[in-house]
């Protein structure tokens, strides 16, 4: 049980600024809030190679499938990070993974979503990857060490990622007339997907104010969004690409762009495992695991040999 000192204690430091590392103590809640969200995070960036992997094969020039090729490669290395960094909390990978995969583990509702063209490919690095600059530059500050060094590192990254995304949106943008059509088709399908990655209103979200409490999150949902938002009209305007958004219009008095409603009804079905992709998504991470059994066998087995080895030798 946590006593009232330990919970002031430890909010005390909290609302100093210092970092909570895997070793100091902790409440149970602030433990378990961690393993939520960082393990969500980390399937996220795991799922979110699917989307963009199926085009690795068709991207249009050598260079193009080079930083695809890397883009989802580093997808994967912020994976390991992340869970890493939830290993330091006490729990296993491979529990975290099997209750993704066979359990009721969430990830980002954004990856449930099909990748129908090349600009589709464009549109996520500048808007998915942008909207997860937005929310992760939050939570590099968080106040668990291991969570906020991940997030800086997943940060730089994504930034890269962006800029080759708003890059190829721009010169398709300003290419042909069907090249300038698929770049809006595509803006057009995954604009309120990506309003939806920030999560519910924060008058509809739960774990909000105590995440913000303990300094796991800085900003609350709203906040954030309303932060990509502002960012992103600037961005469409200056290559010629419209957001489908009728509604959006500049309030001079707080300095913001106000926008339409958000279909909340899309997204929750998307949560529950209703989303256009969800079923193909599992299906194919399930395949991913379960054929991976041999080579997680072998890495296993090679490192107890190794420690054998050095324990000999030493
Ligand atoms: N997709 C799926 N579920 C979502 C969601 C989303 N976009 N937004 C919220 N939810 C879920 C929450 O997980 C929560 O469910 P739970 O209590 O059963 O876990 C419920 O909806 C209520 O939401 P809350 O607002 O109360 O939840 P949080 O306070 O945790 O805020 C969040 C949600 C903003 C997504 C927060 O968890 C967060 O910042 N997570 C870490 C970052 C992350 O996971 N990003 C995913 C994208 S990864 C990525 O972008 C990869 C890159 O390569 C593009």
């Amino acid at each position: 049980m946590d006593t009232p000192e330990q919970l002031e204690q430890f909010q005390q430091r909290i609302d100093n600024g210092e970092k909570i590392e895997p070793k100091d103590w902790m409440p149970e809640r602030y433990r378990k809030q961690l393993i939520r969200i960082m393990s969500q995070h980390a399937h996220s960036e795991i799922v979110g190679m699917l989307p963009e992997g199926n085009w690795i094969t068709r991207a249009p020039s050598l260079k193009r499938k080079m930083v695809l090729l890397a883009k989802v490669q580093d997808e994967a290395g912020h994976g390991l990070y992340l869970y890493s960094g939830t290993e330091t909390l006490g729990v296993t990978r491979q529990d975290l993974i099997e209750d993704y995969l066979y359990g009721n583990a969430k990830y980002s509702s954004i990856f449930n979503y099909p990748t129908l063209t090349y600009a589709d490919i464009c549109v996520i690095g500048w808007l998915v990857d942008g909207a997860a600059i937005v929310n992760q530059t939050m939570l590099a500050k968080s106040s668990y060490g291991p969570y906020s060094r991940a997030n800086v590192r997943i940060c730089k990254e994504e930034s890269f990622h962006k800029k080759q995304g708003y890059e190829m949106l721009a010169k398709m943008a300003d290419g042909t007339p069907e090249q300038q059509k698929m770049a809006q088709d595509a803006v057009n399908r995954w604009w309120w997907a990506t309003l939806m990655m920030f999560g519910p209103h924060d008058t509809d979200s739960p774990n909000s104010a105590e995440l913000i409490k303990w300094g796991v999150k800085t900003k609350t949902n709203d906040e954030l969004r309303q932060h990509f938002v502002d960012r992103m009209v600037m961005e469409a305007e200056a290559i010629g690409i419209e957001l489908p958004d009728p509604d959006l219009t500049y309030n001079e008095e707080t300095g913001h762009w106000e926008f339409g409603d958000i279909p909340w009804d899309e997204f929750w079905s998307v949560v529950k495992g209703d989303g256009p992709m969800n079923r193909e998504r599992i299906k194919a991470r399930r395949k991913a695991y379960e054929e991976g059994e041999w080579v997680r066998e072998a890495a296993k087995e090679y490192a107890r040999k190794k420690r054998l080895q050095d324990e000999k030798a030493s």
